[in-house]
């Protein structure tokens, strides 16, 4: 973490878990656990059906509702889709773009995520885009092409003034959902080359302000060593995020660092 120059996230990526009524239950038990005063931004993205549910319930905690997913157009005729201007309209903030389970079951790709960012930035949102390599990408040497290749294409045509609303989260598909998280050292050492690459492609001043997230199997053991990395600004938070409680260890464990 760098607090000098950017913000640390904590954010949730709940999925295609709970209904309104968890939520609610959720936000009444997380809410006396979290610190008064939290060091960082606190994010929960959850299922767009449950958003405004979620936003009255979080209501007077410090968590803003975020978006798992959107579509690439303003509108039109996309059964099942919602445009960013709609979570823009419900005060929604963030949206997480091109997540691995997007691309894996739902044909994102580099080319859509690109245009889902366009949109987002677009309707004044800030996207959290997911980047990693699979294992076997990571065994055939080439995480570092890979990362710097995918980085490049969401965000091809974005500007470094837009940059700054951008938050990128490097999630290595190996470690999504399986309890096997990289090490705080391999963690590291991919953000540090996505800050590199934002560096090159605009400037020190721009890619510093950036926040880069780790992603896959945080918990609140492991949340520390992570975030006490230098460029490692927050994390992307499947499982333990259901959790108040482990989810509130890892909000405590950003505080440290
Ligand atoms: P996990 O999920 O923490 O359950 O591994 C992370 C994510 O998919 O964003």
């Amino acid at each position: 973490m760098n607090r000098k120059y950017r913000k640390t996230i904590i954010a949730g990526n709940w999925k295609m878990n709970k209904t309104a009524s968890e939520t609610a239950a959720f936000a009444d038990e997380i809410a006396p656990m979290l610190p008064k005063k939290p060091e960082c931004e606190i994010v929960i993205c959850l299922p767009a059906l449950n958003i405004a549910a979620a936003q009255k319930a979080m209501r007077g905690t410090k968590i803003r509702v975020g978006a798992e997913t959107m579509h690439e157009a303003a509108s039109g005729a996309f059964t099942g889709e919602i445009a960013a201007g709609m979570l823009a309209d419900m005060g929604v903030k963030y949206v997480i773009i091109g997540h691995s389970e997007r691309r894996q079951y739902y044909n994102e790709t580099d080319l859509s995520v690109n245009k889902k960012v366009r949109a987002a930035l677009d309707a004044g949102l800030v996207p959290i885009v997911c980047v990693g390599e699979s294992l076997e990408q990571r065994e055939l040497g080439v995480t570092t092409e890979l990362l710097d290749y995918q980085v490049s294409a969401a965000l091809s045509g974005v500007t470094a003034k837009e940059l700054r609303h951008v938050v990128i989260a490097y999630e290595p598909i190996w470690a999504i959902g399986t309890g096997k998280t990289a090490t705080a050292e391999q963690a590291q050492e991919v953000c540090a080359n996505i800050r590199a690459l934002l560096r090159r492609k605009n400037d020190a001043r721009t890619a510093r302000a950036v926040s880069i997230l780790y992603g896959g199997s945080m918990n609140a053991k492991n949340a520390a060593e992570l975030l006490a990395q230098p460029d490692i600004d927050g994390g992307l938070i499947g499982g333990a995020s259901l959790k108040p409680a482990d989810f509130t260890k890892i909000i405590e464990a950003a505080a440290q660092g």
